[in-house]
């Protein structure tokens, strides 16, 4: 990744703290201060699972899906987290409550399968652990 790409996506990151999400406003802003076709910004934006441009929910959940993960059964934990919220990754609650994605590793493969609920990380996770982790979510 070189520098012009390191500040982009420090700045897409930015936006996204400041919003929530990385509107058509936002990107179109961050295009012409940096003289870049919004084309590129949005490649940029969606190709990483951590910057969203539709809105999200309170509570973002990512699961792992990354090798080590899914060699542990990831699948299983991405089923009960669909059956419990009942939406599937890629969308969120029509209340508001849960966005729900997939990531890519998110440096707890030693205890793997694990997620993410916003900056929170969740490890060694079984289906039955994951009713009591959602409950816990306002
Ligand atoms: Fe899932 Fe690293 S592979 S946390």
């Amino acid at each position: 990744m070189n520098n012009g790409q390191e500040e982009l996506l420090l700045l897409l990151q930015k936006a996204q703290n400041e919003f929530g999400y990385l509107s058509e406003e936002s990107v179109a802003e961050l295009a012409k201060s940096l003289a870049l076709p919004i084309s590129d910004i949005y490649g940029v934006a969606t190709f990483y699972s951590f910057l969203s441009t539709k809105p999200l929910g309170r509570n973002v959940i990512r699961i792992c899906k990354s090798m080590p993960c899914y060699l542990k059964n990831c699948q299983i934990i991405i089923d009960t987290v669909e059956k419990e919220i009942g939406i599937k990754p890629g969308e969120t609650t029509p209340d508001g409550k849960f966005s729900f994605q997939l990531t890519n590793c998110i440096g707890a493969c030693d205890k793997a399968p694990a997620m993410m609920i916003n900056s929170d990380v969740y490890d060694d996770l079984t289906p039955g652990k994951i009713s009591e982790i959602l409950k816990a979510c306002k």
